[in-house]
C-alpha cells in the first residue's frame, strides 16, 4: 500500500509540474484528492489493514496528501503571478504616446462676423434680439409698407409656404415684432438667415444673412442715424474709414439711403478693386422709419421717430476676409473653413 501511495505521489507531482493553466490544475486536484480521487480511493481501503499497519500507512498517506497539496498551492500561485504579469504587459499604458486627439470643430467665419457685429452694437448700447425665419407675409411686406405690386413680393422672388406664410426675405420684419411688443424706446439689432429665390452665383445665394438695426424714441433724427452708422463702420474696419450716404428708396423708410464705405483694399486711395473710386459700394441700406410703419405698430409718428438699417452679414464677411465667392461660405469644405 505504501508503494501505491508513493506512486500516486510521484504521478501527482509529475502531472502538476507539466501543467500550464489553472483549469488543468483544478482537474488534477480532483483527480488525486477529490472524493473519487486516487488518494481517497486508497485511503478507503485502509479498513482492510491490520491495526499495526494502519497508523504507519495513515502517516504516509497524510504526508503524500500534504506534499500534493503543497505542490498544488505552489503551482497555483506561480500560475497566478504569471497570468498577472501577462495582463499587466498587455494592458500597459505608454504615457509618452500622443493622446487620442478629439477633433472638435471651430467657429464658422459667418458666426464669428455675426457675433463681432453684435458686439460692436452692444457696446453702443443696442440689445440683441432674435426673430423667426418663417414669417407672415404681413410682417415681411404689408406692415413694412411694401405695396401689393412690389416686385420683391413676386412668387418668383420669394419662398412662400402658404399664401400668408413665407421664409423671410429680409430681417426687417423683426422691426415690426419689436415695435409692436416694446413700442418705445427701442434700440435693437437682430441678425439671422434670410431667403430669396436667387440663382447661385459668386455673390448670390438663396439663403444668406442679414443684420437689422432699429432705434425708436422721441427726437430721433437723421443725425443720429448717420453718427451711428459712421461709428459702427469705424469700429468694425478702422477709424480711418469714411462713410457716404446716397439717396435710395426703401418702402419702409423715408428718407432712405444706401451707404458706401471707403474701399478696404486701398482705404480710399483708389485701386483696381474699387475701380479707382476709393469707395466700396452699397454696404448697407438705411433710413428714417416711415411714419406709416410706426402707425402699423401702434406708435404715434407725431411723437416718436426712428431710424433703421440693414446689412448683409455674408457681404461683410466676404469684404473682411477677402472672400470672392459666396458659395465657399456654405459648402462646408474644411480646407476653406480651417483658414479662419
Ligand atoms: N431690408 C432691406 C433689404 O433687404 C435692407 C434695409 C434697408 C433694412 C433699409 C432697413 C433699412 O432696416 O432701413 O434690402
Amino acid at each position: 500500500m505504501k508503494e501505491m501511495l508513493k506512486t500516486i505521489e510521484q504521478n501527482a507531482l509529475q502531472s502538476i509540474r507539466n501543467i500550464s493553466d489553472l483549469e488543468q490544475l483544478e482537474k488534477i486536484r480532483v483527480q488525486f484528492l477529490g472524493k473519487k480521487g486516487e488518494l481517497t480511493q486508497v485511503l478507503r481501503g485502509m479498513g482492510k489493514l491490520s491495526k499495526e499497519e494502519r497508523p504507519i500507512v495513515g502517516q504516509v498517506a497524510n504526508e503524500v496528501r500534504e506534499k500534493i497539496e503543497k505542490e498544488l498551492e505552489k503551482t497555483k500561485n506561480a500560475l497566478k503571478t504569471a497570468q498577472k504579469d501577462i495582463k499587466l504587459k498587455k494592458e500597459r499604458i505608454d504615457i509618452s504616446m500622443p493622446g487620442n486627439k478629439k477633433v472638435i470643430g471651430h467657429r464658422h467665419p459667418l458666426l464669428t462676423v455675426k457675433e463681432e457685429l453684435e458686439t460692436v452694437f452692444m457696446n453702443m448700447g443696442f440689445d440683441v434680439v432674435e426673430g423667426p425665419e418663417i414669417e407672415t407675409v404681413y410682417n415681411n411686406f404689408d406692415a413694412l409698407n411694401s405695396p401689393e405690386n412690389h416686385p420683391s413680393r413676386d412668387l418668383s422672388d420669394t419662398f412662400y409656404i402658404t399664401e400668408q406664410i413665407l421664409l423671410r426675405t429680409h430681417t426687417s420684419p423683426v422691426q415690426i415684432r419689436v415695435m409692436k411688443q416694446i413700442q418705445s424706446p427701442i434700440k435693437i439689432v437682430s441678425a439671422g438667415r434670410t431667403f430669396r429665390f436667387d440663382e447661385v452665383d459668386d455673390t448670390h445665394s438663396p439663403m444668406f444673412h442679414q443684420l437689422e438695426g432699429l432705434v425708436v424714441d422721441k427726437n430721433i433724427t437723421i443725425a443720429n442715424l448717420k453718427h451711428t452708422i459712421d461709428m459702427f463702420i469705424k469700429e468694425l474696419f478702422g477709424s480711418d474709414m469714411k462713410t457716404r450716404f446716397r439717396p435710395h428708396y426703401f418702402p419702409f423708410t423715408e428718407p432712405s439711403a444706401e451707404v458706401d464705405v471707403s474701399c478696404l483694399k486701398c482705404r480710399g486711395e483708389g485701386c483696381d478693386c474699387c475701380h479707382k473710386t476709393g469707395w466700396d459700394m452699397e454696404l448697407l441700406g438705411c433710413g428714417m422709419v416711415h411714419p406709416r410703419v410706426l402707425e402699423n405698430c401702434g406708435i404715434d409718428p407725431e411723437v416718436y421717430s426712428g431710424f433703421a438699417f440693414g446689412l448683409g452679414v455674408d457681404r461683410i464677411a466676404m469684404v473682411k476676409y477677402g472672400i470672392n465667392n459666396i458659395r465657399l461660405l456654405f459648402e462646408n469644405d474644411m480646407r476653406f473653413l480651417n483658414q479662419f
